[in-house]
């Protein structure tokens, strides 16, 4: 998929179920190395990121069977290093380091990629595993990454809250000589997801989910059956979807608890918003969305994933509204394409100043990472006439049968 045909003015009324959690599966599924056991994970989502995670996996040695339930068995794992036109795809992949060097004691992989939306850099994943006793070395884009027998737990104190740094050192601490403890970690419901499935291996792990997480490292870790959480910025993505388009969309399999802030944010917009164990129901039928003021934060504050999203709300709503960007600082490109459709946006510095709009018009816009992806496909829906989104192989990065999702719920996309 890389163009989409939309014709806006659409209303979006429905159900849509949600698919499990790109940012949960992504690096449980590199934290599969860290055992020689069989594992079985459940609810993993079917997204090209996936996909090449499990083609790094298979490269490394690992056998891997995906059906409705994804097998991974890493006991035949033999090679320690992973080619570069894998690693660069996703970032994700930086979370093969500190598996491999915990269970192997060596590792060599490339610099990742990731979402153009900052520098993405990693010296909090490889300072923590110095920490814990690593040698890395850094050379032409290359980590080079080596322990002599294992690693050794550590007290450490992140200068920077990091999901994917948090991660990392979970991951090498599981098997690490002795106790570890992670303060300032960060808390996202993902890091939560990764520590319950490395204790159903065995691990011993406390805490996660706070600023502080102790991990007693155990010798080796057995096999076991995971299911991957909802995909909570999913979730947040189809209750935008009813709010812009004045429409009534119910959410099923997901967690209303991991969306605290979203529904903060999207009740005050004016949406009447009902919740049940796992399932959310977003009202906005005949209302204009009220403008927000938004500063994206590490969880449990506004998440960064949600910047674009609430952006496209703040163009059509009712006043003026402010969205403050504070973890990455490239992460308003695709506001050029809101522009091009009508919006009235300016950028300030690390923030975005929106004077709402009644309705956007349609355009040829350009997709520029993920989240505006799904965006930028939103506002088609919304905006008068027909509206060609290009690029949007970002899409199918992060969201499971996006368009068809959306067709069923009253949008009218063809992928051209
Ligand atoms: C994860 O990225 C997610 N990606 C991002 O989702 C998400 O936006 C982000 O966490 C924050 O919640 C995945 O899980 C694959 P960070 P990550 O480390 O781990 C700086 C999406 O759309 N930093 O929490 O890369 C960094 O530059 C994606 O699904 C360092 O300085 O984010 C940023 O400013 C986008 N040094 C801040 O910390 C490091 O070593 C937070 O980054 C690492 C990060």
């Amino acid at each position: 998929m890389n163009k989409l045909c939309i014709e806006g003015d659409k209303k979006l009324n429905g159900s849509v179920t949600i698919s499990g959690s790109k940012n949960a599966a992504l690096p449980i599924l590199f934290m599969t190395i860290l055992t020689e056991e069989k594992i079985k994970i459940s609810n993993v989502p079917n997204l090209t990121d996936i996909n090449i995670a499990l083609q790094l996996l298979v490269y490394l040695g690992a056998k891997v069977n995906y059906k409705k339930i994804l097998s991974i068995d890493t006991s035949f794992i033999n090679i320690f290093s992973a080619p570069y036109d894998l690693i660069k795809k996703i970032r994700g992949s930086i979370w093969i380091l500190a598996p491999l060097l915990a269970r192997f004691g060596q590792a060599k992989i490339f610099l990742p990629g990731g979402c153009k939306i900052g520098s993405r850099p990693i010296d909090l994943h490889l300072n923590g595993l110095i920490k814990l006793g690593a040698t890395i070395d850094l050379k032409d884009n290359c980590i080079n990454a080596f322990v002599k027998g294992r690693l050794q737990g550590k007290h450490i104190l992140m200068e920077k809250i990091s999901v994917g740094a948090t991660i990392t050192i979970m991951s090498a601490a599981t098997l690490a000589q002795g106790l570890t403890v992670i303060e300032n970690a960060a808390r996202e419901p993902e890091i939560i997801d990764i520590a319950n499935f490395l204790n159903t291996l065995g691990a011993n792990i406390i805490g996660a989910g706070s600023n502080k997480i102790f991990i007693k490292g155990v010798s080796k870790l057995t096999g076991g059956h995971h299911q991957i959480i909802p995909d909570r910025i999913e979730t947040g993505t189809f209750l935008v979807a009813a709010a812009v388009s004045r429409g009534c969309i119910t959410c099923h399999k997901t967690e209303p608890k991991h969306l605290k802030s979203v529904l903060i944010k999207l009740t005050e917009a004016g949406a009447h918003i009902q919740t049940g164990k796992d399932w959310i129901k977003l009202d906005m039928r005949e209302k204009q969305p009220k403008a927000l003021n938004i500063c994206t934060l590490p969880y449990p504050g506004f998440p960064t994933d949600m910047q674009t999203q609430f952006a496209l709300l703040n163009t059509i709503a009712k006043g003026i509204g402010t969205i403050t960007e504070t973890i990455f600082e490239n992460r308003f490109i695709y506001i050029s394409e809101l522009i091009n459709m009508g919006a009235k946006i300016k950028i300030k510095h690390n923030s975005i100043v929106s004077n709402g709009i009644p309705q956007l018009c349609s355009s040829n816009v350009f997709c520029t990472d993920l989240r505006a992806a799904a965006t930028l496909v939103l506002a088609g829906c919304i905006a008068i006439g027909i509206t060609i989104v290009n690029q949007t192989y970002h899409l199918v990065r992060g969201y499971e049968s996006f368009p068809s999702k959306l067709n069923k719920l009253g949008a009218n996309i063809k992928i051209i």
